[in-house]
């Protein structure tokens, strides 16, 4: 008699296990992002093919761009921040997850930072 209600225990605590194991993975770990070196030259070219057709090359508000001027939003942000509007995009329009690879989201970073950083800043 105690066996189905141990049985019933036993499938319970597997469902639990199921439902945990069935989370869907955060598709950028953002503090590995953090952890890898970002290359310049290859960051420029991953905005170029993913970013450029709404932000302004610049980082300015430019006429003919949906998307708003970076180069303010990246002095501000944190590099943190800057993933997570990348990971989650921006309603209506900045589809998210444009880019979701951790070294390309290091180098975009590193670029950014590079070619809009104010030099008195
Ligand atoms: C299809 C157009 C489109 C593409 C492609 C796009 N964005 Fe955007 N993005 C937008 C729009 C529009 C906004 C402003 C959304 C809003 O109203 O908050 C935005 C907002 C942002 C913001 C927040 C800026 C702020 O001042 O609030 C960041 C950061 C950003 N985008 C980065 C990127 C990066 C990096 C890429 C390339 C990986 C990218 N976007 C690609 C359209 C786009």
């Amino acid at each position: 008699m105690r066996l189905p209600a141990l049985l019933v225990a036993l499938l319970l605590g597997a469902c639990d296990d199921y439902v945990i194991d069935s989370k869907p993975a955060s598709p950028v770990d953002i503090d590995a992002v953090l952890a890898l070196d970002g290359d310049v030259t290859s960051g420029e070219a991953v905005f170029q093919e993913h970013c450029r057709v709404c932000h302004d090359v610049a980082g300015n508000d430019k006429p003919g761009k949906p998307g708003p001027g970076l180069a303010p939003w990246v002095e501000n942000a944190t590099e943190a921040e800057t993933i997570q509007v990348i990971v989650e995009g921006r309603e209506p329009l900045m589809p998210k997850l444009l880019v979701d690879d951790e070294q390309q989201l290091a180098d975009l970073l590193a670029w950014m930072a590079q070619a809009w950083s104010t030099p008195e800043g």
